[in-house]
């Protein structure tokens, strides 16, 4: 009976759960490679097959008396295996051969692609299946070779065509381009991308080119700011010749560029003060880098001299020698010329100053005299260098304070101070002071101009006038005298004049005060002036003065007169003027005395004036003479009423009388 089978794994115990035998229904271990069996995989198959006749799982589950019958059979199979071999390994010894000629063939065309000829072609025959394999890859090799060859050719012609075209770009031909096509897809990109590049350049240079040229516009402006700048520039090297002028320097000189750059030194062009001054500030420019404010005159080419104003620089090298100047020169003949006329015009004052016939003086706040003219240094007796160390009421009242009321004090706080008399008795002299402040920039006084002028001439005639005066004071009391005695005679003569007028008539008796008095008054309400009023009374007291050659039968005639008695009467006006045109001092009445009898209408005489061409005071006395007429007695009949004579002098108010003259006398009355 054939035993039970059983498993190595449960017989060893073995729990390698990496041997394939673990725990699988297979019970032929040795048949798998890699079993572990006890834990380790054990030996190659042969030996294993040996481990095996001595495993007590085998021998439980095999049939060992068929297994050396298979041993047996593999021994013989090895057998031949062996044979097979060493038949192999001698066909092998052949096939070396025929492998290192292929492969030298090989290796030679190789040689020669890698040389640069890719027309190479080898057989590619070979017993070696391997050898013909490669003889083909060298042909292929060599093909593909030939062919990047061909597209390098056409790459590079392509490239050169790009730098042609990259170099005319470059040298300003903005319209190149990169044209034809290209079979190779690389050169396609690489054309796009150079005609890109090309586009940017030009753009590029487009931009450079406006930048250069707006540069170069710039440069053309300053390089014009500094030849034709308003002042002069000249640049000397350290011995002094000229190494630089610009457009300006040659104009105020007159000089041409090469007739001075590298050929003349500014000292050619100095005068002997120029010299000094050159000597001395030169050295000084050197040392401390500039100089400023350097008068000088320098000859133009004409030999004139140019005054100028230098301010210059020094530039140094990097060790710090000195190279050159920068020096800037201004011309300064207007301000010399200002100079001179000032020169000129402080000689034309201290002249002018010098020659008044008073003395002048300047003064400062404390007094101190700044100024002095020689009319004081003669009156002091004192050079003007020994009174500019003096108070003036040192010089003037040998003082050591000033006057109590010193002008000087005062002027400089009043807006228009009068001028100060004093007695100097030191000098036996009246002067008269003047003192005027001087404000400087609306600012407080600073100065003072003092003028004294001698007035003791003046004063002594002065004293002879006083004297003279008194006496002249006292003949005009005389005089005066004398006049109050004249106007009253006067008076007296023309009252005694009218008297006897009135005395020709005992009908006229008083008649001439009476048209005084009513006239005046009237003068008076009307508002007529002192001097109307006056003239008024004087003629008002003669205005029938030309009656004096009247008849007096006719005067006194008690009946109504006839044509040729009234027309005797109406002359009177004139007489009168005719009487009195002798006395010089009666002249202003007598257009009074002419016109007393005019009437407003006209109709009056002897003229017959109408209205305004009669004169307005014999208007006034035309009222009160017929206003006393009618008041009065006559021979032809008995004085009328008051109310009677009131309502003619209205009725006939604009008519025969002054309206004004009328109005004035009836508030009056
Ligand atoms: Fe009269």
């Amino acid at each position: 009976m054939k035993k039970e089978k059983v498993k190595c794994w449960e017989v060893f115990a073995c729990k390698d759960k990496e041997c394939p035998a673990y725990k699988s229904k297979n019970l032929r271990c040795w048949l798998f490679s890699g079993t572990h069996c006890r834990n380790e995989i054990q030996g190659k198959f042969i030996e294993k097959a040996e481990l095996c006749l001595s495993c007590e799982v085998f021998n439980e589950n095999m049939d060992v008396a068929a297994l050396k019958e298979t041993i047996k059979t593999i021994d013989t199979q090895f057998k031949e295996f062996r044979g097979i071999v060493d038949d192999k390994d001698r066909e092998m010894e052949n096939m070396s051969l025929e492998l290192a000629l292929g492969l030298s063939e090989a290796f030679e065309g190789l040689k020669k692609i890698s040389s640069g000829d890719p027309e190479v072609k080898i057989p590619e025959t070979s017993e070696v299946e391997l050898i013909a394999k490669l003889k083909h890859m060298v042909n292929m090799t060599a093909e593909n070779i030939g062919e990047i060859v061909d597209q390098s050719h056409e790459f590079a012609m392509g490239l050169a065509e790009h730098f042609d075209v990259l170099h005319r770009v470059s040298t300003g031909d903005l319209n190149a381009k990169v044209t034809g096509g290209s079979q190779i897809e690389l050169m396609e990109s690489l054309k796009n991308v150079t005609n890109e590049m090309i586009e940017s350049i030009s753009r590029e240079i487009t931009e450079r080119r406006k930048a250069e040229a707006s540069l170069h516009q710039s440069e053309e402006k300053y390089l014009d700011l500094y030849q034709n700048a308003p002042d002069g520039y000249h640049s000397i090297g350290p011995d002094g010749t000229f190494i630089e002028v610009n457009n300006t320097w040659l104009r105020m000189f007159d000089y041409e560029r090469d007739e001075v750059i590298g050929k003349k030194k500014l000292t050619d062009l100095l005068t002997d003060d120029g010299m000094k001054i050159f000597q001395e500030t030169f050295t000084q420019l050197k040392s401390k880098g500039s100089v400023e404010n350097i008068e000088y005159e320098i000859k133009r080419k004409d030999g004139t001299f140019l005054p100028v104003v230098l301010n210059a620089t020094a530039i140094y090298d990097k060790d710090g020698n000195f190279l050159r100047t920068r020096s800037i020169l201004r011309d300064n003949s207007e301000r010399k010329s200002y100079e001179n006329m000032l020169l000129h015009s402080a000689q034309e004052w201290r002249s002018t100053f010098d020659s008044m016939p008073y003395g002048v003086m300047l003064l400062d706040n404390e007094f101190n005299i700044i100024r002095a003219n020689i009319y004081i240094s003669k009156l002091m007796g004192i050079p003007i260098e020994d009174m500019l160390k003096k108070k003036c009421y040192e010089l003037i009242h040998d003082r050591d304070k000033p006057l109590d009321n010193c002008l000087l004090m005062k002027s400089g706080k009043l807006s228009n101070p009068l001028p100060f008399e004093f007695y100097e008795p030191r000098l036996d002299k009246y002067f008269m002071a003047y003192s005027t402040p001087i404000y400087t920039d609306g600012g407080p006084v600073k100065s003072y101009v003092h003028a004294l002028v001698d007035i003791t001439e003046i004063k002594n005639k002065e004293k002879e006038l006083i004297i003279s005066r008194n006496a002249f004071f006292n003949m005009l009391k005389d005089v005066d005298f004398s006049y109050a005695e004249l106007k009253g005679l006067y008076d007296g003569l023309i009252h005694a004049f009218a008297n006897a007028i009135d005395a020709k008539s005992k009908w006229t008796k008083g008649h001439s005060e009476r048209v005084t008095h009513y006239a005046v008054a009237i003068a008076k309400e009307m508002g007529l002036s002192e001097k109307d009023i006056e003239t008024l009374r004087i003629a008002a007291l003669l205005h029938d003065v030309g009656k004096i050659g009247t008849y007096d039968v006719i005067l006194d005639k008690p009946g109504r007169l006839n044509d040729e008695e009234l027309e005797l009467i109406k002359m009177h006006p004139v007489k009168g003027e005719e009487i009195l045109r002798p006395i010089k001092q009666l002249q202003d009445i007598l257009p009074i005395i002419r016109h007393h009898h005019e009437r407003i209408d006209g109709k009056g005489y002897p003229d017959g004036l109408k209205g305004e061409k009669i004169p307005l005071l014999p208007r006034v006395i035309a009222v009160a003479d017929s206003f006393d007429s009618m008041t009065s007695d006559r021979p032809y009949r008995p004085a009328p009423s008051r109310e009677y004579a009131i309502s003619e002098l209205k009725k006939y108010s604009g008519i025969q009388f002054d309206p004004q003259a009328v109005e004035a006398f009836l508030r009056i009355l």
